[in-house]
């Protein structure tokens, strides 16, 4: 599998880091590997590799394996490499009864990838994910930290063409700066 290729976080990152993990008691740091794992994934182009997870292991002291259970079960944390924009449609009951399966079927065909797929010029990665508490919004989708809700084949059309024109850095769920310690 590929690998990240710099495996170090930033000063800023780093002192962000330890802050988030004075927040806890002796010995409870674990409790901050949440917001350091969405700042790894910041830090790193928008993934985890093994390589990845195991600098956030040793910066927190604790085991490879405690880094990976946590990053493996959550869909915001991409386990290989992604374009700049990850697509994320939500699948569940609300979005499912009000076209979802549409709408990543138009996305697949539009982009030309399935599910779980990168566009060949690393713009887009589509995924599907469960519920995202905007069921209001029905079909919806996120792509970085933004919502797009009450989709259409047509909404989603100018959306993509919007991220190809304006995106050139990949975009995390969440910013550096949106992490507080
Ligand atoms: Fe899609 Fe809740 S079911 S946001």
């Amino acid at each position: 599998m590929e690998d990240n290729k710099n495996i170090e976080f930033s000063a800023d990152a780093l002192a962000l880091a330890k802050k988030l993990m004075g927040r806890y008691p002796e010995g409870k740091h674990k409790s901050a590997i949440i917001p350091i794992l969405h700042l790894a994934q910041a830090e790193f182009g928008g993934w985890l590799s093994p390589k990845g997870m195991d600098y956030v292991a040793t910066l927190m002291n604790i085991q490879p394996i405690e880094v990976y259970e946590v990053a493996s079960f959550y869909s915001m944390f991409n386990l290989q490499p992604v374009g700049k924009c990850v697509i994320e449609v939500c699948r569940t009951g609300p979005c499912w009864l009000m076209g979802a399966e549409d709408i990543v079927n138009h996305i697949e065909s539009k982009l030309n990838i399935k599910v779980g797929e990168t566009t060949t010029d690393g713009m887009f990665t589509l995924k599907t994910v469960e519920c995202l508490a905007a069921c209001g919004g029905a079909p919806m989708m996120q792509v970085g930290q933004k919502y797009h809700e009450d989709l259409t084949f047509n909404k989603v059309d100018s959306i993509l063409e919007d991220y190809k024109k304006n995106t050139t850095e990949p975009i995390s769920h969440w910013a550096k700066d949106k992490i507080k310690a």
